[in-house]
């Protein structure tokens, strides 16, 4: 980024800034009258990109003057949408259902819907003709604008729609609102520039754009100061973090820099593309006392052919030499991964070198998904499009050796103590804790609420297969 773009950035933000304030003094004013406060709900589809934009979104609602509500029956209600599979899209149209029938009680109500589903102008165009009731529409790259987007709606009444193909724009320093204290989701790159050929999210999240490091570590150093001690770096392909930068930069390098912030105690990060994890990755993770002993690395398929018309630009032979190297740098280390199923053309052969991969690489665990065709896609109009019916009976074969595997795993750590950042009170069982060991793995304990966010030694009693059950050692 260079040095004119920066100061429209910053310009940008001031400028998104002053609205904030007007609409809060508006709305201020607007529950001194009533007496009760706004409220908005915000429904969160997709991955930890979208989940991070949510809090972006709710920390302008709240400065605005906004009160969260956990129901969908809420003044203002908004919908960021994911579409990197067609169950994604189709779940927004049924909750949109929904909540034309609540405004139909309630016609002050406000319905936004913005993400990935809306970078798409299919979609954009069948929610305009169907859902006339919708409020405001938005896309990716244009989140730092919703107040301008509501003050816009609050003046007109028609609908307002703002949709920009792509952006060189980062803007910084805009209002949050973290779901925990103590962890906290940090983007350190935006877009995709892999064009792999089954996925959508290049064409709507944009081109690769990595944040500067000195911006990257000065949030984690004021999350730090916050009391959070997890830190989680997103990206979709954080391994080619630093290419674009005018000083360029490794991940492993930031990484480096990360480690040396007081306070953070962990450091995760998602997604790891196997074509871009180096060497230098594999040092620093295995010299580094905060980096957690997890990475996820997406597999996709198994069979070099296949990978070639992916576009994944690595081999099954590379592949397994990868996870060889990080599994004897790093002996334990959880390594996790994402496999599609179905991808067009994809024969019983292929599928076969899938389940080798799965065997040999001994995953802790894995997510399998059914291919689904998007429409943009380069394999969207590949003819030979694998039939339902073979696909599912695959789905199925993938599914009983992954969780042969993860079974395999798991139960390693049993008899052992380890770190647990404690999260939360037990969903199930009020009595118990929730923690997170640093392989990603959960162990349910007994111990006092006011352990939440702190990180405490658990002896681990007992593997469940995809949890533990522990005892909180003396601390
Ligand atoms: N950037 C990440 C992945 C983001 S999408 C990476 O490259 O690893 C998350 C996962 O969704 C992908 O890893 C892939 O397994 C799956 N996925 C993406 N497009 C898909 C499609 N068209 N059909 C089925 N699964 C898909
Ligand atoms: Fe999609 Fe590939 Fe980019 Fe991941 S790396 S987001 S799978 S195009
Ligand atoms: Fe979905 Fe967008 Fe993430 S398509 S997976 S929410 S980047």
């Amino acid at each position: 980024m260079d040095n004119m773009q920066a100061n429209g950035n910053a310009l940008e933000s001031a400028k998104q800034q002053e609205i904030i304030e007007e609409l809060s003094k508006q709305y201020a004013l607007e529950e001194e009258k009533t007496g009760k406060k706004k409220t908005y709900h915000i429904v969160t589809f997709g991955c930890q990109m979208n989940s991070r934009d949510s809090e972006k979104i709710s920390g302008i609602l709240k400065q605005i003057g906004y009160e969260e509500t956990d129901s969908e029956d809420a003044d203002f209600i908004l919908y960021n949408t994911c579409t990197v599979r067609e169950n994604a899209n189709n779940k927004v149209y049924g909750h949109l259902g929904y909540v034309g029938k609540l405004k139909e009680k309630n016609p002050d109500m406000l319905i936004a819907i913005c993400g990935c589903m809306m970078q798409e102008p299919q979609a954009v165009e069948r929610i305009k003709e169907k859902y006339k009731f919708v409020d405001i529409i938005f896309g990716t790259h244009n989140i730092f604008k919703l107040a301008e987007l509501l003050r816009t709606r609050l003046l007109s009444d028609r609908v307002v729609i703002d949709l920009w193909k792509d952006t060189d724009m980062i803007v910084e320093d805009l209002p949050s609102d973290r779901k925990y204290s103590f962890k906290a989701g940090v983007n350190i790159m935006y877009g995709c520039n892999n064009f792999c050929s089954y996925c959508i999210v290049p064409y709507v999240r944009g081109r690769e754009r990595s944040r500067n490091p000195e911006d990257i570590i000065a949030e984690i150093k004021d999350l730090a100061s916050d009391g959070v001690v997890e830190v989680m770096l997103l990206g979709q392909n954080v391994n080619s973090y630093g290419k674009n930068l005018e000083k360029p930069m490794t991940f492993a390098m930031l990484l480096r820099e990360i480690e040396k912030i007081d306070g953070i105690e962990r450091i995760r990060f998602m997604t790891s593309h196997p074509k871009d994890l180096s060497q230098e990755l594999i040092d620093v993770m295995k010299d580094s006392k905060k980096i957690c002993k997890h990475l996820h690395l997406p597999l996709q398929s198994g069979s070099t052919r296949l990978l070639k018309i992916m576009n994944r630009r690595y081999t099954k032979e590379g592949y397994l030499d990868l996870v060889d190297r990080i599994r004897t740098a790093i002996p334990d280390i959880s390594l996790t991964t994402d496999i599609i199923v179905g991808f067009p053309g994809e024969t019983e052969e292929d599928f076969q070198e899938t389940l080798d991969v799965v065997e040999k690489a001994c995953y802790e665990s894995a997510f399998t998904f059914l291919y689904s065709k998007r429409t943009g896609t380069p394999a969207a109009a590949m003819e030979n499009q694998v039939e339902e019916s073979v696909a599912k009976e695959r789905f199925d074969r993938l599914l009983k050796l992954v969780k042969k595997c993860s079974a395999k795993a798991a139960g390693k750590d049993q008899n052992t103590v380890q770190k647990v950042l404690v999260e939360e009170i037990n969903t199930q069982n009020p009595n118990l804790l929730t923690g997170r060991l640093s392989n990603n793995l959960l162990v349910h304990f007994k111990g006092d609420e006011s352990l939440i966010g702190k990180i405490v030694d658990v002896y681990l009693e007992e593997s469940k297969g995809f949890y533990y059950m522990g005892k909180l050692m003396e601390q």
